[in-house]
């Protein structure tokens, strides 16, 4: 089935029951025009909702590191942090792709070491796919990876796992050379065999240009409009990560003022013992009662 029935025929029947997700389905997509849906999950029950809302691809991002765990960078994040949270994404998610994250270090040493940790997301925590940070210095293991029946994303311009190197987290490819290796990177991942690539950070202009010269979808993130689609961090998303979101961020709900609503009310509630009220109380029949009554009688508070 296209890609385009499948879509009309889901806005005709908005229940109907949606197809799995696929990195071909990604593919036909970019081919159509139609733009590609991806957000962060980390557990189960964001997982769900996103997933269910219909979006295309979970990503299980190291940004963990920060909007879940609290440190100030990706960098300290484990394979086995982000496996085990991999698995709870992997438990919520029916249609969407699920890919994670291959943390900083998990990569970094050898090709070999690369793969066999690509390969646990793969086989103990059920993931589709794996993320890789770099471009023309990681061709080789996007290629042993690929061999290794492992799909990969590759991740270009400001790469998060970088930020020692580039100084900061600082907008990337903004000179002709900069586009221009940008571009030889992009280039070199897809030969490698990726299935798809972000690109973050950088001007639009160049978003677009290696986006049009790619045969495999480009997912943007501070990108511009351009790219075959978006990605955002769920809790940017939602306004839960606690500082100040960047230019490319849209809130689109306000989760912390959502949460302090409903932990002051509670807060609130218990210190004028006004939870649980009467009706959220389990009680014993009226012969039990009073046969725990006459053994014991109960003192009531004041
Ligand atoms: O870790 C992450 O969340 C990412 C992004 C592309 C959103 O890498």
């Amino acid at each position: 089935m296209s890609v385009t029935n499948f879509c009309s025929a889901d806005a005709q029947n908005a229940s109907a029951p949606r197809a799995k997700v696929t990195f071909q389905t990604l593919q036909e997509k970019k081919q159509h025009g139609q733009p590609i849906t991806a957000l962060t999950a980390y557990d189960y029950s964001t997982a769900r909702l996103v997933d269910e809302a219909g979006i295309d691809l979970i990503l299980v991002g190291d940004s963990l590191a920060q909007v879940v765990l609290g440190y100030d960078t990706t960098l300290p994040v484990t394979v086995d942090e982000m496996l085990h949270h991999t698995r709870a994404v992997r438990r919520a998610v029916k249609r969407a792709i699920v890919a994670a994250d291959m943390p900083y270090g998990s990569y970094h040493v050898s090709v070999q070491e690369g793969v066999a940790n690509a390969a646990r997301f793969m086989k103990e925590a059920g993931a589709e796919a794996v993320k890789i940070e770099g471009g023309r210095n990681r061709a080789e293991l996007v290629e042993r990876l690929t061999d290794a029946e492992i799909p990969v994303i590759g991740h270009l311009g400001l790469t998060p796992q970088s930020v020692h190197r580039m100084g900061g987290y600082k907008v990337q490819g903004k000179s002709m050379a900069a586009a221009d290796t940008l571009l030889h990177d992009a280039l070199a991942l897809e030969s490698a065999g990726a299935v798809a690539i972000v690109l973050e950070g950088m001007p639009r202009e160049v978003a677009h240009h290696v986006t049009a010269k790619l045969n495999v979808p480009t997912i943007g993130i501070g990108a511009g409009p351009d790219c075959d689609g978006q990605i955002l961090v769920f809790h940017d998303l939602v306004n839960l990560s606690f500082s100040k979101p960047a230019k490319f961020v849209r809130q689109y709900g306000d989760a912390a003022g959502l949460f302090r609503t409903a932990i002051e009310g509670y807060l609130q509630d218990v210190e004028k013992r006004e939870f649980p009220n009467e009706s959220e109380s389990y009680h014993l029949t009226k012969e039990t009662r009073a046969a725990l009554e006459s053994a014991s009688p109960l003192r009531r508070k004041a």
